[in-house]
């Protein structure tokens, strides 16, 4: 196990080279079960996320090479249409392996992801569009079984615009008979991302960046390679880094337009910023002001940033609310910020923070990827030291955090620990 231990008080300054996108090549990476072929992603970000990812498509016969940025994938001996609980109750993105066994094969079993650390994320829809598209679905011991002769192409309304959803139901629908639509699709830009890719390997897609995606189902599809977007995530955390120390921080290699909604609230609590094609400066005098937030489906507020805004209005000289739609109970890096000396109070799905008051050092625990992030965040604005346990968490999702924040600057050190 490790631990970063943190010494805040540091102003961050420089230059940080944002990642591609976890959720973008967690996506990508299924949809090369849709043909035999070699693929290569490049700006794939070296995360424990990708490396499951890549095992559990490798126990179902497609081999995977990292080097650096670019990641190699060949798909032509796939033997099993299994996902192990093994593999998903580790990472919920395995479910998307559900969609292309379908689509391509007729046949899958994948474990149910079961709840998470902030609550239930159920997976209702994704059947649901399967179903719909012919699929026989049962659930015996844990696991999704899937099985159809030919999906056929048809009408499918997401009640909510589920990101997973739609990857899922997207990727299943490109192999189909006919046309599929999918209405109240998310729009995130990895599943614009998703779509680009699977066009590029032959698939027909209308409406792409939209939430109607006309799919027209065609008989095969080919290998191809791609970059993977900027990590729109890792962008909007580093910049907070670089806010909530009042320090100078510009990130590089991102796309401003997809943190759009983090930006602007960000310049609402004062901050400055100089935005080019692909990178951003940060900058702000003094301390932020309290700006509140709901989080929303893109281009609103992304949840992914609801516990680093939290962490961020810490530093506000007053009261600010943060509110979170998508997933109400996801506030399990309250309590940890608490141990900082954080004055916060929770009513429902909102948590109400007293912002500018002193914080000092304490050991913390990460319980989730974005919520650890968090802590850390808080870390370098506590006096003394900080110890973060569990960082496991967020090296699913962040790629060398630690080295990337002590090139600004952060005094923070990785070290082993016997601490669970
Ligand atoms: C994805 C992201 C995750 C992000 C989330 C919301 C990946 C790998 N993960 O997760 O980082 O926090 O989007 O932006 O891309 N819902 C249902 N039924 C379903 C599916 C979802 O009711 O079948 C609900 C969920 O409970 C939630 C909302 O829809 O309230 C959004 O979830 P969804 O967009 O599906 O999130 P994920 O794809 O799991």
């Amino acid at each position: 196990m490790e631990k970063f231990v943190i010494r805040g008080g540091n102003k961050l300054k420089g230059k940080v080279r944002i990642s591609g996108a976890k959720n973008g090549v967690l996506a990508m990476m299924p949809a090369t079960i849709l043909c035999p072929g070699v693929f290569t992603l490049r700006n794939v970000p070296n995360l424990r996320d990708v490396w499951t990812m890549s095992r559990l498509l490798n126990d179902m016969g497609i081999y995977s090479e990292l080097n650096g940025d670019e990641l190699f994938i060949d798909s032509r001996n796939i033997h099993s249409f299994e996902a192990p609980y093994e593999h998903v109750k580790k990472m919920r993105a395995s479910f998307y392996v559900l969609g292309p066994l379908v689509g391509r094969f007729g046949k899958a079993k994948v474990s149910l992801p079961g709840g998470c650390a902030w609550g239930p994320r159920p997976v209702d829809l994704h059947l649901k569009g399967l179903e719909k598209l012919g699929a026989e679905i049962s659930i015996e011991g844990g696991y999704v079984i899937a099985k159809a002769n030919k999906l056929i192409g048809t009408r499918i309304h997401l009640d909510v615009p589920s990101v997973g959803a739609t990857g899922n139901i997207m990727m299943a629908a490109v192999l189909a008979k006919g046309t599929t639509i999918i209405s109240n699709a998310a729009i995130e830009p990895e599943i614009t991302a998703l779509a680009k890719f699977l066009i590029k390997m032959g698939a027909k897609i209308h409406g792409v960046g939209t939430n109607i995606l006309e799919i027209e189902g065609v008989e095969t599809l080919n290998q191809t390679n791609e970059v993977v977007i900027p990590d729109r995530i890792e962008a909007g955390t580093m910049l907070i880094a670089g806010a909530i120390t009042e320090g100078t921080v510009t990130i590089e290699g991102c796309n401003p337009y997809h943190i759009t909604s983090v930006i602007s609230k960000m310049e609402e609590a004062g901050c400055n910023f100089e935005i080019h094609e692909d990178k951003v400066t940060v900058q702000i005098d003094g301390p932020p002001k309290p700006v509140d937030i709901t989080t929303a489906v893109y281009p609103g507020f992304p949840t992914d940033m609801q516990s680093q805004w939290v962490a961020f209005m810490l530093k506000a000289n007053g009261v600010s609310k943060i509110t979170e739609t998508i997933y109400p109970d996801r506030f399990k890096h309250i309590p940890e910020l608490q141990r900082l000396g954080a004055q916060i109070e929770m009513s429902d799905n909102t948590a109400i923070v007293y912002g500018g008051k002193k914080l000092s050092g304490a050991t913390v625990m990460g319980s989730d990827l974005r919520g650890s992030a968090a802590l850390v965040l808080g870390a370098l604005i506590a006096e003394g030291t900080t110890e973060v346990l569990r960082i496991y968490h967020i090296d699913r999702g962040y790629e060398s955090i630690d080295r990337k924040l002590r090139a600004l600057g952060a005094d923070i050190e990785r070290v082993p620990t016997d601490e669970f």
